[in-house]
C-alpha cells in the first residue's frame, strides 16, 4: 500500500558527504521525496524522537550523537515505503548489514550508522515520526513520472 515514511541522514552521513548518495539511492529505487529539511536537532526533539530508548544504557550517547551536527530529515512516499527503506538501510549494526545496503556500504558502527528509517514493525511509527519533524503543509503532493 502507498504510504509515507520518515528517513533521516544522520550527522555522520552529512559530515562524510553521503547525503546525496542516500537521496539518490532512494530516488532510483522509485520512492518519491515529498519532504526534506536540513536542520540541527535540539536536545528536546532528540529525546522525543528516541523516547522509546529512554531506559537503554546507550540513550545519552544516542542523543549526544544525533544533536552533534546537522541532519537531513526527509519524508519518502511509495508502495510499502517503510519496509522498502528498512531493506535498503540494512541491519542496524553496520557490521551485520549486507553489502549493497546503505549501512553495509557506508556505516562505521552501531552508533554511527548513517541513516534512520521508521520501524515497519512498530505500527504507526512512520506517521508519528513524520509529525514530530514536519508540519503537514511542509509536505508536497505531486506525481512522479517513471
Ligand atoms: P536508529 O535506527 O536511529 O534507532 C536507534 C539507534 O540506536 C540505532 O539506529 C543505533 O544507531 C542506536 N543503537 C542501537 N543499539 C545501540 C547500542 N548498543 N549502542 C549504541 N547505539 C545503539
Amino acid at each position: 500500500h502507498d504510504e509515507r515514511t520518515f528517513v533521516m541522514a544522520k550527522p555522520d552521513a552529512v559530515q562524510r558527504g553521503l547525503t546525496g548518495e542516500i537521496v539518490t539511492r532512494l530516488e532510483e529505487r522509485g520512492l518519491k521525496l515529498v519532504g526534506a529539511k536540513f536542520m540541527q536537532i535540539d536536545q528536546e526533539l532528540a529525546e522525543q524522537h528516541y523516547g522509546e530508548h529512554e531506559d537503554k544504557p546507550f540513550f545519552d550517547e544516542l542523543v549526544e550523537f544525533i544533536t552533534s551536527g546537522p541532519v537531513m530529515a526527509m519524508v519518502w512516499q511509495g508502495a510499502d515505503a517503510t519496509r522498502q527503506v528498512r531493506q535498503m538501510m540494512g541491519a542496524t549494526d553496520p557490521a551485520d548489514a549486507a553489502p549493497g545496503t546503505i549501512r553495509g556500504d557506508y556505516g562505521l558502527d552501531l552508533g554511527q550508522n548513517i541513516i534512520h528509517g521508521s520501524d515497519h514493525e512498530d505500527e504507526g511509527a512512520n506517521e508519528r515520526e513524520i509529525e514530530l519533524f514536519f508540519d503537514e503543509d511542509e509536505l508536497v503532493e505531486y506525481t512522479r513520472s517513471d
